[in-house]
């Protein structure tokens, strides 16, 4: 049985993973801050398994505490280690992700986004564990020329926390290429993840105002406050901008076909986007989720946001050919599954 040692396990997308890599048998061990998340996620998580019948509450563990705070790493894999235990595998969601509040507090965002992921990094070769998914995004292709991204496109982050992130890329790769190390990393450069987990049991809990789309539509649709939709003069068919939505469950699925990976091939370096590979524009989301939830989003149409781009889709075809890795959930499911956490969980996990 692999262990796998989880960053920012309790945030949204990391949940969501520890339920995948749970289900296909690996014990889990999150380290988290809690500075975005919230610890009932974990009761939670283990809710979802016992009611299945599933007891799992020796197979996840939680040690709170900042990746700034290189002694605390080592402590985890010392405790670990006292348990007569080592850890196989590492995913690194931690980190910062609000791309406006990146341009305000970059010292902020290189502090726990880099000096964090420089710090684990080091904790892990001195603990001979050198395999790691890292959570990239495609923000750091900045405002592509290209509509459907390949992994090959040009790289141009167009913000500090694109910055950070095509940083700590570079850091792994450069690790990646010593000699004497053989190290094992996964790359994934996310789209847009939306939705929540079927049981409406975890889902997205963000403690700061969201500024992303889909909190924003629910909020819109449980509120009743109006939505502003960015601008309705782009070159597109409703002239509304283009994303590629992926359920959440999906990419966590992701994370574990591209850690099963890793531990079947050694010495690899990949990088790979994670998206449906499908647009949908804001019109079409937001209708979509008012006919499956049958419910009213209100909305306005404003002036287009600064940096946006018109159209950004994945093609996805590197990881569904590398991991045999296919996303399942349609749009629709996307939506009912956001609806029924928010239904579910009105305030949260508070
Ligand atoms: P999230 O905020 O829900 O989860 C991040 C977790 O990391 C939180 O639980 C937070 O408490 C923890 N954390 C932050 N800084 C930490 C530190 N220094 N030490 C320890 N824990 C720390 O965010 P998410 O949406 O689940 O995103 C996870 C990762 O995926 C992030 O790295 C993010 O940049 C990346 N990503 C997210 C999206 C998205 O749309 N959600 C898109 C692309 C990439
Ligand atoms: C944003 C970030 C990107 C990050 C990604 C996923 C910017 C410029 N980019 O991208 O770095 O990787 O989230 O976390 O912030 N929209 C509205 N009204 C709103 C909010 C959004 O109309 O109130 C529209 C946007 O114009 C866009 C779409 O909804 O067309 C999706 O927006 P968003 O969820 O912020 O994601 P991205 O723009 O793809």
């Amino acid at each position: 049985m692999k262990r796998i040692l989880v960053t920012g396990g309790t945030g949204y997308i990391g949940s969501h993973t520890c339920v995948s890599l749970l289900e296909s048998g690996k014990e889990v061990y999150i380290l988290d801050s809690l500075t975005n998340s919230n610890k009932t996620s974990i009761d939670k998580i283990k809710l979802i398994f016992s009611k299945r019948n599933i007891d799992i509450s020796n197979k996840l563990h939680f040690f709170k505490g900042d990746l700034r705070d290189k002694e605390f790493i080592d402590s985890v894999f010392e405790k670990i280690k006292k348990q007569g235990n080592s850890i196989d595998g590492v995913i690194h969601f931690a980190g910062l992700k609000a791309v406006a509040e990146s341009v305000n507090y970059p010292l902020q965002y290189w502090e726990n986004n880099v000096i964090g992921s420089f710090n684990l990094f080091k904790s892990m070769l001195e603990n001979n564990c050198k395999t790691i998914v890292f959570s990239s995004s495609a923000t750091v292709y900045g405002n592509p020329k290209d509509e459907l991204l390949k992994e090959t496109a040009d790289i141009n982050p167009i913000n500090t926390y694109g910055s950070t992130k095509f940083t700590v890329e570079n850091l792994l790769k450069n690790i990646f290429e010593t000699k004497t190390d053989k190290w094992n990393v996964a790359i994934l450069r996310y789209f847009n993840p939306i939705g929540a987990h079927v049981s409406g049991l975890i889902g997205e809990n963000p403690i700061s105002k969201p500024n992303n789309i889909f909190p924003l539509i629910i909020n819109a649709a449980y509120e009743k406050n109006k939505l502003k939709v960015f601008g309705n003069d782009w070159p597109t068919y409703d002239g509304t901008c283009i994303r590629d939505y992926i359920h959440v469950s999906d990419l966590a699925e992701g994370h574990l076909k591209a850690l099963d990976f890793l531990f079947k091939n050694n010495n690899q370096l990949i990088n790979l986007n994670i998206g449906t590979g499908k647009g949908y524009s804001v019109l079409d989301l937001i209708k979509t989720f008012e006919t499956v939830n049958n419910v009213k989003v209100p909305f306005i149409f404003s002036n287009r946001r600064d940096g946006d781009s018109c159209k950004l889709i994945a093609n996805n075809l590197k990881a569904k050919q590398l991991l045999s890795w296919y996303p399942l959930k349609s749009l629709e499911e996307m939506c009912l599954d956001g609806w029924r956490w928010k239904l579910m969980n009105p305030r949260g996990y508070s």
